[in-house]
């Protein structure tokens, strides 16, 4: 055993956020910033005695070193059991789905999820807990507090494990289990999805398209799409995890998946596209020539689930974080089911899973998941569209379009300003929260303010009361404009603005999203000042 005692905290003011420790690789490679971090976790948590901990990431530049690092603290610490993924590779979801069926006292997820990888890129930390979600923020502000006061880092002076096989292997006193990264995760989707269909689906000659943008989602998806369900190899692709993601940014939208997109819009398109993000817990799904918003993929999902095995008794509720579109809330009251607005960051579904309170939840941020895990999970959202495009018989874009037919579009989009000042961004805010009492009531630009306020949420299941979520503007005609800081950036602000309008004419469906939004973006620069605040002319980019 090594004692190691180190000078200062690298920590200071440096908050994790709320999907645990992100920085630059340059950070990470600093001496002992890692262990720090570790150590501060560890110090936190109850005893590891008899315990197991699942530890894994999605391979991006860094990973390997950071998995040996925490396998030797991890030894020293004194847990019983340590299931690493074989390379030290885990799919956040399926982090979430080992914790869960192993029964493990948590798992740490090393990723920095869709943010770009290499040794110019970004790698986190984060530390899930028993029921397989991201720890709460309680436990995140103790790690925090901790890391500034840390001054020695227990760890074994052991050589490096070889991760490449699978085997069983002794740290002083600890069993490190190198596991099949996608085998837990394969029974779980195993569970939920009629299997035989989808193998049947495939069988007809159906097409898929499914772009791993050379995260971590390639060998998941190898293995169950191409393996298990019978989808002609070449299905998968960009399915080698790449430490630098190939230089792609695996973020899985139509600005970052534009290859996908090209394919999807192709007189021979596959009849569904799909992709997912560095660490596997997004998606994005796209039909012949159509892309599908992730809020009515939700909706979708939720309007269809009684076709699914894993979902035949019914959906206890559903639940969306706040700037997601209304769809699901339609959905949601023809089935009779209550609906939850959240704030943003998967963490708050946790409790309403927890409870039973709800079945499935999403993000317009191309998050969708349930209760099955307490991570979003990209292709468990992939697998679902198949299940249901096998038993319906119908396409990606007949289910959308059914959906608007029954309940209106909600026509929306997403429009970021990345990269501007902490302080401009801040101040926009500012002036914005402060005009909030008299906005009720006030005409601008033709547009009539209904309401507006700061989104505030009081969790049902335990209470705590989250403020400042983001700043809501309702319309006439049930448009919605939303304001919110990005909280997961590694450099600068990022200002977010989300646009919403609920079309129930047939005949507006088609029209290009921008153009039905364009009176909301003009009222949102007149509330908001938002050239003046971020200097720039146009956002850097729109969902
Ligand atoms: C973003 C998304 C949010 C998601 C989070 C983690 O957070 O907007 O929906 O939960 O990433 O994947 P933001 O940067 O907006 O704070
Ligand atoms: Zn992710």
């Amino acid at each position: 055993m090594r004692l190691v005692t180190i000078p200062t905290s690298p920590f200071e003011g440096q908050r994790p956020g709320t999907s645990g420790l992100r920085k630059k690789v340059t950070v990470f490679q600093q001496p002992f910033y890692l262990e720090n971090f570790v150590q501060a976790l560890f110090d936190v948590l109850p005893s590891a005695h008899g315990q197991t901990l699942v530890v894994g990431g999605d391979g991006r530049y860094h990973n390997r070193i950071a998995v040996q690092v925490i396998l030797r603290m991890a030894a020293a610490r004194g847990y019983a059991r340590i299931l690493v993924g074989r390379g030290g590779i885990l799919s956040t979801p399926a982090v979430s789905a080992i914790i869960r069926r192993r029964r493990a006292m948590g798992g740490i997820v090393l990723s920095a999820s869709h943010n770009p990888g290499g040794p110019e890129g970004d790698f986190g930390i984060k530390y899930n807990i028993a029921n397989g979600g991201p720890a709460p923020e309680k436990i995140t502000e103790a790690i925090y507090a901790r890391t500034l006061e840390v001054r020695e880092i227990h760890m074994l002076d052991s050589a490096d494990l070889p991760l490449d096989e699978l085997g069983s292997h002794r740290l002083h006193f600890t069993t490190i289990e190198v596991v099949d990264p996608v085998a837990d995760y394969a029974e779980v989707m195993r569970s939920l999805f009629d299997f035989e269909a989808i193998r049947a689906l495939f069988a007809r000659g159906f097409r898929l398209r499914f772009d791993a943008m050379s995260a971590v989602a390639g060998p998941y998806a190898h293995s169950l799409l191409e393996h298990e369900l019978g989808a002609p190899a070449g299905t998968v692709v960009n399915g080698t995890p790449l430490e630098d993601f190939g230089g792609l940014h695996p973020d899985p939208n139509p600005v970052n998946a534009v290859d996908l997109i090209r394919c999807m819009q192709a007189a021979d398109a596959p009849d569904m596209g799909a992709a997912s993000d560095g660490d596997a817990d997004r998606n994005m799904i796209v039909g012949r020539g159509f892309v599908v918003s992730p809020s009515d993929s939700l909706a979708v999902l939720a309007a269809h689930a009684t076709l699914v095995p894993g979902y035949r008794a019914g959906l206890s509720g559903v639940a969306r974080s706040m700037p997601t579109s209304t769809a699901i809330d339609r959905v949601a009251q023809k089935l009779g089911i209550p609906c939850f607005e959240t704030p943003t960051g998967w963490k708050f579904f946790g409790n309403l899973l927890d409870a039973g309170k709800v079945t499935l939840c999403g993000e317009e941020s191309y998050g969708t998941g349930s209760s099955h895990i307490r991570e979003k999970d990209g292709l468990w959202a992939v697998l679902f569209w198949l299940n249901l495009l096998a038993v319906s018989g119908k396409s990606v874009e007949g289910l959308v379009r059914e959906l608007w037919r029954e309940h209106g579009r909600c026509v929306y989009s997403r429009h970021d300003y990345e990269g501007i000042s902490g302080d401009r961004a801040e101040n926009l805010m500012r002036e914005l929260r402060a005009q909030l009492p008299s906005m009720p009531g006030a005409s601008l630009l033709g547009q009539r303010i209904v309401a507006a306020d700061d989104f505030a949420y009081a969790d049902p299941v335990d209470g705590s009361l989250s403020v400042a979520q983001g700043v809501r503007l309702e319309l006439q005609d049930r448009a919605r404009i939303v304001f919110r800081l990005s909280g997961t950036g590694t450099s600068g602000a990022t200002l977010r603005i989300y646009l919403e309008r609920h079309e129930t004419d047939l005949h507006r469906h088609d029209l290009p999203v921008q153009q039905v939004l364009a009176p909301l973006v003009a009222l949102a620069e007149r509330v908001a000042r938002v050239r003046h605040w971020t200097g720039m002319a146009e956002p850097s980019v729109m969902t």
